[in-house]
């Protein structure tokens, strides 16, 4: 197994590929991709942790060497947002930073699963569809936006809040990746109940966890410990898939005859190449229903912002 960690020298790629390093199985390349002049030295210094996956470093004029032979692309590459910043903010700089990236994933690994992590994700995503369709090479079962950080957020809050263990919380997240459009189904979490109060204070609580970390940072940045554990999450369960196990993960992906939006985060069994089916994500409560009718404007708006800054 190959894995290309692109932007692989910031604060998530740091953290997603020293989870990577000590979780990928025994065997595996990790190669890390990154334009700051350090990423060499952060493959040496993840080179000297024991473990049987050999780490490589590229630099700027090295990525399609980084990324021939990979089985799974993760994406994290770009630039963070400040206090007062929504993701949306970031689309001028990320934008064109994903696009060059996926067309370099076009050329050099063409059937290589990809994992967007860089914001604004609900348009990031539909930036990288449109690019691998330009390119010919577009396969829907094999792009992901990773929306995983959403999902264990919502398990620590749940466990904090009615005193269990974060092991027996699971649950489903489905939507989008900023602000309202992150629907955390809190009527299907299995072995807790809510009073509606507690659902109203909980999935905003939820949907600004971003928020919460992008101010605690002050300026630094935004979720990047977080987000390693969150795709290095989703990575290793795709890795688990394409080797055989049966694996169910909620990540952003496109959803053919959606009548909510063309991307969506559902319920998805992973298998051998990609998406192997994706799942109805169930009953939705009153509250739930009217969060998702108010929010589905709005997640349309951004992948179709990803889709005319490629169409131009
Ligand atoms: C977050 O939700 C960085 O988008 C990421 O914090």
């Amino acid at each position: 197994m190959k894995v290309a960690v692109l932007g692989a020298a910031g604060g998530i790629g740091q953290a997603l590929s020293l989870l990577l390093k000590t979780q990928l199985p025994a065997g595996s390349d990790l190669a890390l991709y990154d334009v700051a002049p350090v990423v060499p030295g952060v493959a040496v210094d993840l080179s000297h942790i024991p473990t049987d996956v050999t780490v490589a470093g590229f630099g700027a004029d090295n990525l399609a060497e980084a990324l021939t032979g990979a089985d799974i692309v993760l994406i994290p590459a770009g630039v963070p947002r400040k206090p007062g910043m929504d993701r949306s903010d970031l689309f001028n700089i990320n934008a064109g930073i994903v696009k060059n990236l996926i067309e370099a994933c076009a050329d050099n690994c063409p059937t290589a699963c990809i994992g967007i992590i860089t914001n604004p994700v609900n348009t990031t995503v539909a930036i990288a569809a449109e690019t691998l369709k330009a390119k010919g090479v577009y396969d829907k079962n094999k792009l992901f936006g990773v929306t995983t950080l959403d999902v264990i957020r919502s398990e620590t809050f749940i466990a904090e809040l009615k005193g269990k263990s974060t092991s027996e919380i699971h649950v489903p997240v489905i939507g989008g990746h900023s602000g309202t459009t992150i629907l955390p189904l809190l009527s299907q979490v299995e072995g807790v109940s809510f009073t509606d109060e507690e659902v109203a204070a909980l999935t905003p609580r939820i949907q600004n966890a971003g928020t919460e970390v992008v101010e605690a940072k002050a300026g630094g940045g935004s979720a990047t410990l977080s987000m390693g554990q969150a795709a290095a999450r989703f990575c290793l369960s795709l890795v688990d898939a394409m080797q055989g196990k049966d694996v169910v993960e909620y990540t952003y992906v496109q959803v053919d005859g959606s009548e909510d939006a063309a991307f969506f985060a559902h319920p998805v069994r992973l298998g051998k190449n990609g998406v192997e089916e994706i799942l109805p994500y169930g009953e939705l409560s009153a509250f739930e229903k009217k969060a998702k009718e108010d929010m589905l404007e709005g997640l349309r708006g951004d992948i179709q912002l990803g889709v005319d800054f490629v169409k131009g």
